[in-house]
């Protein structure tokens, strides 16, 4: 990691960076010098009021760490309004996991009550610094949650957040398949192998993985127990999974040895979950077909998984550039740049995906009209 090429983070983020380090390292202290790198990356990201997205670093945009679809601008929002309106019925909801800056809430309820629809609109967030920074931003009636309705009618979306749930690391080797963890090595954290066990090891075994040397790679228990316990929850609706990431044949490809984990930091992404703990994302790619199973074993239904870019063609995302004269530049080049940072297969077309899970719905889903690629998800 080219440390001194980075910009430097101020005295306060330095200050917070400090305590979460000696947390963590309070916490290793505590417990035999190893943790799992599940654990760490709860920390790192979660850990109130020092982790990642509880701290108050500015993380969205030009003057964070990354840019996702909807700080992009309004297009995606408008565009992802057309299927949600779709599938919303008199008395339904919106519920809206982890939502950031709240640039989709503000967008998404805007175009939603352009097409009729004015759901109630709910925020699950477990960051109370970003649920005060959405608090202070949305204009149109928001009700923010601190657990799930006990039943819930409507849409739920959760856009780039799975990846950023605590995944655990895995090595497979030629002695077995061990979990990656952290330790305390000569002062620094360091990564720390140990045999698999448990509910690890029988997940990692029923993963796709052939390997002939050492294979790295990551397993997210925590995005299929909240696909679980979303189905305990959904009545009738929908669950639209926006995020990066393949189906399990392609995550656990044998050419992908070194598996997913990427961290941010003002835009540079690298592969060091140790480098500045609470000042940058940690983040790994969603297995697709693991959150297909989980609804499938809990009684949901896949409803369509493509691409992003297939995804917003089919919601009609050229419907609304067209809405724009191509000759008024000031207007159109700035929908022109969204929509190629949407849909180039070098950008986010091809690697982000949406994946719909869903109950009591019978129609087919805009959104996956055409290159529905939901057969690609078997294990
Ligand atoms: C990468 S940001 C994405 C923000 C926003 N959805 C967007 O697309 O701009 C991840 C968001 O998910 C939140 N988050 C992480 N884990 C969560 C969880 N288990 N439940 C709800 N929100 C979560 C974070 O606090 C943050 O708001």
């Amino acid at each position: 990691m080219p440390a001194d090429t980075l910009p430097e983070p101020d005295a306060a983020a330095c200050a917070a960076g400090g305590a979460l380090r000696s947390l963590i390292e309070q916490t290793l202290r505590g417990e035999g010098n190893w943790m799992s790198f599940a654990r760490y990356m709860a920390l790192a990201l979660h850990a109130p009021g020092l982790g990642y997205y509880a701290g108050g670093t500015a993380k969205f945009g030009a003057a964070g760490d990354f840019v996702t679809a909807p700080e992009l601008g309004t297009l995606f929002a408008r565009t992802l309004a057309r299927q949600v309106a779709d599938l919303l019925r008199p008395g339904d909801a919106v519920l809206e996991f982890g939502a950031g800056s709240g640039a989709l809430a503000d967008a998404l309820t805007e175009a939603l009550a352009a097409c009729g629809a004015q759901p109630e609109y709910l925020i699950l967030e477990t960051s109370a610094a970003l649920a005060e920074r959405q608090r202070a931003r949305l204009r149109a009636p928001v009700t923010w949650l601190d657990r799930l309705p006990q039943r819930f009618s409507g849409v739920m979306i959760a856009n780039e957040v799975l990846d950023a749930m605590p995944a655990h690391a895995l090595a497979w080797t030629a002695q077995g398949v061990f979990e990656r963890g952290v330790c305390i090595d000569d002062g620094r954290l360091a990564w720390a192998d140990r045999p698999a066990t448990g509910e690890v090891l029988a997940a990692a075994q029923a993963l796709p993985v052939v390997a002939d040397a050492r294979y790295e790679s990551e397993l997210n228990l925590a995005a299929r127990a909240w696909v679980r316990t979303l189905a305990g929850r959904l009545a009738r609706g929908a669950i639209l999974v926006i995020d990066y990431g393949f189906p399990a044949r392609e995550y656990y490809h044998p050419q992908r040895s070194g598996g997913t984990l990427m961290c941010h930091y003002r835009h540079r992404a690298h592969g060091d979950p140790f480098y500045r703990p609470g000042l940058q994302d940690i983040t790994t790619h969603v297995d697709f077909s693991a959150l297909a199973q989980a609804a499938a074993d809990t009684g949901l239904d896949v409803l369509g998984y493509t691409n992003q870019a297939q995804f917003l063609i089919n919601c009609g995302i050229t419907d609304l550039l067209s809405e724009v004269d191509a000759t008024d530049v000031r207007r159109y080049a700035p929908l022109a740049a969204q929509a190629q940072m949407l849909l180039s297969p070098v950008e986010m077309g091809e690697l982000f995906k949406v994946l719909a899970l869903g109950r009591g719905i019978d129609a087919p889903l805009r959104g996956f009209t055409a290159g529905n690629r939901a057969h690609t998800l078997a294990a």
